[in-house]
């Protein structure tokens, strides 16, 4: 592809500066690229309803086609016009949950272009809280079509430093809005199944859905990976979220978790490689060799899905070779961290 220039623009959430984003809004309606953070992750957009700015993501990405967009809006009116129906669970859910990290899957309607959706007939809307996003998406049209802004394949962008490791020189323009707040991809719940299912899980976890509307299922897929059936949301099938170096989780006992991980480090070590560890504030102390990082501490789970794409990357950028990481719960934001540290190690899992 050929180079072009990126504009990068720092802009306070707190004190929006309106100039750059008239500059971004004028961008995304003359069919151009512009990288922003939302409260997930950064995000690439483009306008949703014009087949051909959407289709320039693919190819800044790297991104096979067939894989859908995720359009996001900024209110409720305008879910109406791009969807054919909308159930009632959506509107309750909606109401609780948006603006904030989900993703809703319906019917589409008529105006959304299938280079959108990778040619399906639904498609699928998020309403971000991140007030930098929320000005980007009303200026540059209010269907913004927008997928993590990372290169096909690499983990998720958190800062806009990781957005212009993998974007420059591909995209018009990237609004630094600082570290995003939770740091995984929002939920993706598909709104067209009875019970509505859970094709990718976030911090809008099963049970606060459940807790809202009854019955929701998840995606068998994402818990039997090896199972022969492709995953519901197409995106979900890609070796995703991969650090260059092999990753396996060691998962039992902690004592005994430390002890593997050092054992295999030393062996790796050994025969001259390069070991990246994944410990937390409570064991990184425990790792006496390797290129030791802290994920963030089990007291708060939440610091743990922040950091967890920075470290993948860091460790790409370091050169290391093998990663060791522990194992986290599952509960809460817990599933939507294991569910992308499997990924990123190819669910090469060690029990003890
Ligand atoms: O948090 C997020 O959702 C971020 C921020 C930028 O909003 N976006 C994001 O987009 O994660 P992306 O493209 O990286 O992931 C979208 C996922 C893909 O796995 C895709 O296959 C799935 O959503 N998806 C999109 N439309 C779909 C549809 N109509 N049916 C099933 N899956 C769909
Ligand atoms: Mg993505």
């Amino acid at each position: 592809m050929k180079s072009m220039r990126t504009i990068i623009e720092k802009i306070d959430k707190n004190k929006i500066n309106t100039y750059i984003i008239r500059e971004a809004g004028r961008i995304l309606r003359e069919g151009g690229l512009v990288a922003f953070p939302t409260e997930t992750v950064y995000g690439l957009g483009a306008d949703a309803l014009n087949e051909h700015a959407a289709q320039k993501i693919y190819a800044a990405k790297g991104r096979p086609s067939d894989n859908p967009l995720i359009i996001h809006i900024t209110n409720m009116d305008d879910l109406a016009k791009i969807t054919s129906f909308i159930p009632e669970a959506a509107k309750v859910i909606a109401d609780k949950y948006w603006p904030g990290p989900l993703t809703m899957i319906f019917d589409k309607s008529g105006i959304v272009p299938y280079g959108t959706t990778g040619g399906l007939d639904t498609v699928a809307v998020r309403m971000p809280s991140h007030e930098i996003a929320r000005e980007v998406i009303d200026a540059g049209g209010g269907y913004i079509a927008a997928p993590s802004a990372n290169t096909s394949g690499r983990p998720s962008p958190t800062t806009a430093l990781h957005v212009e490791e993998d974007m420059t020189g591909k995209i018009d323009m990237i609004i630094d809005g600082g570290s995003v707040d939770i740091g995984v991809e929002s939920t993706i719940l598909d709104m067209t199944v009875v019970p509505p299912m859970i094709l990718r899980p976030g911090a809008i976890t099963r049970e606060m859905l459940t807790e809202l509307i009854g019955e929701v299922s998840v995606d068998k897929t994402l818990i039997t990976p090896d199972s022969k059936k492709t995953p519901k949301a197409p995106g979900m099938k890609y070796r995703h979220y991969a650090p260059k170096a092999e990753l396996t989780i060691v998962e039992g006992e902690i004592k005994e978790v430390i002890a593997k991980i050092n054992s295999l480090a030393a062996e790796k070590l050994e025969e001259g490689l390069k070991v990246g560890i994944i410990g937390t504030e409570e064991t990184v102390g425990c790792y006496p060799a390797g290129d030791v990082k802290s994920i963030g501490t089990r007291e708060d789970e939440a610091t743990i899905a922040g950091s967890l794409y920075g470290i993948l990357r860091e460790f790409d950028n370091d050169g290391v070779d093998y990663i060791y990481s522990e194992a986290f719960a599952t509960g809460g934001i817990g599933s939507a961290i294991m569910n992308r540290l499997l990924k990123a190690a190819g669910h090469h899992v060690i029990h003890i």
